[in-house]
């Protein structure tokens, strides 16, 4: 029997994340409900406040909490307070590693009635999916410090690149351009002409599972170049896989050339289904806008509906989706980040309406 019920855990966060995440929420419930489905939240007031209060980002039990439920519905962490690596290695990174999310989908579109910085490009014209390595790579978290405060201090970072790490997240991305049939193309991102061995393993390997799947066609760009063409050609694009940190430095460039940060959308897969997923937007907490009632919702909205598609509620992403296209081609409710002066509800509320 298909599930009807789905238990989503709600972290708003920092900042803006407090500003976007029950509205991404709210159409979300709605869209699920008119499909005959009920999205049952649980909200955690994790996050730096927390963090003033108790110590932490979040409780010792906090995997364990978040493990009964079906998904997760982040909004942004980060305060200009607190050191960043406190916060993140606090609340997001370890939710990523723990529940071994390790294909962060990064969708970057075009949509009608946003311009897009570069000149030329109508809606359509992007259609890309960043795929970002999740849980290792740069983002490992092995090192350390010696001689800290002193002046020959060093400090140590090592990036970790394990076979079946790189093998899965390769094979993730091309099963997802098999499965979309747009352009049949995925493009891997290295820099293996300096980085000798990390990145001539994921050349390797990225030549292996190219071979599994004959009918997709191949592209390999070292990260300099692809940061140009993600600017010069991003209509060429169609899939794209990359390391933690190419993953997260390109996928900042494929949403600002639809537009805005605030449109753009991920989803952290654990494809296994083994944890919960988790859905947030790209941006991050927006210290410089917080409290002023301005942030786009729709990248949390999209995140959403990708939510809704991970939990198999196909039908009401979307409805979702058409929802948030139909507000943008209507080019009347928009917050300023799109040219516009609606505020956050009022978005929100549009998107609501039609959905
Ligand atoms: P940011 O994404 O928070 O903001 C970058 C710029 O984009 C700002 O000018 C901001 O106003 C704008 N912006 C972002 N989201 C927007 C939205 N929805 N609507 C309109 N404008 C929007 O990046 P930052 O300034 O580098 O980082 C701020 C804090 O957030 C830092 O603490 C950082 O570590 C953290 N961060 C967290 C996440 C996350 O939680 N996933 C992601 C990125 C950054
Ligand atoms: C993102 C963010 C995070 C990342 C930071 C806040 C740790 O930039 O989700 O893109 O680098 O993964
Ligand atoms: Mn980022």
């Amino acid at each position: 029997m298909d599930k009807h019920s789905y238990s989503i855990a709600l972290i708003p966060g920092d900042g803006i994340g407090n500003e976007v995440t029950a509205a991404a929420f709210e159409v979300a419930a709605k869209a699920a409900k008119d499909a005959g489905a009920t999205l049952v939240s649980t909200e955690y007031d994790w996050g730096t406040d927390y963090y003033f209060n108790h110590g932490a980002m979040m409780p010792a039990n906090a995997i364990e909490t978040l493990r009964g439920h079906d998904a997760i519905l982040l909004g942004a962490v980060g305060h200009p307070n607190v050191p960043d690596n406190v916060t993140l290695n606090g609340l997001l990174l370890p939710i990523r590693r723990r529940f071994d999310q390790f294909a962060n989908v990064r969708p970057a579109i075009l949509f009608r009635g946003v311009s897009s910085p570069l000149k030329g490009l109508h809606a359509g014209d992007i259609d890309m999916l960043v795929v970002r390595e999740n849980t290792e790579g740069e983002y490992a978290q092995i090192g350390g410090f010696v001689h800290e405060t002193h002046p020959q201090e060093v400090a140590i970072q090592t990036a970790v690149f394990t076979r079946h790490g790189v093998e899965r997240i390769i094979r993730f991305a091309f099963e997802l351009a098999k499965r979309r049939n747009k352009k049949n193309l995925v493009t891997s991102i290295t820099k293996s002409n300096a980085q000798g061995f990390s990145m001539v393993l994921w050349d390797r390997v990225f030549e292996s599972v190219a071979a599994e799947f004959p009918e997709i066609n191949t592209e390999s760009l070292l990260v300099d170049a692809a940061a140009m063409n993600f600017v010069r050609r991003p209509q060429t694009f169609d899939v794209v896989v990359a390391s933690n940190l190419f993953g997260d430095i390109l996928s900042d460039i494929s949403a600002i050339v639809t537009g805005s940060i605030g449109l753009a959308a991920s989803a952290n897969i654990d494809p296994t289904r083994r944890f919960p997923s988790m859905f947030e937007p790209v941006h991050g907490s927006a210290p410089d806008i917080a409290g002023k009632g301005i942030a786009n919702p729709l990248a949390a909205i999209v995140s959403a509906a990708m939510m809704l598609d991970h939990l198999g509620l196909h039908t009401a992403a979307q409805k979702m989706d058409a929802a948030i296209e139909g507000v943008l081609a209507e080019e009347k409710v928009r917050t300023p980040d799109l040219g516009g002066t609606s505020s956050t509800s009022e978005v929100a509320a549009a998107v609501l309406a039609r959905v």
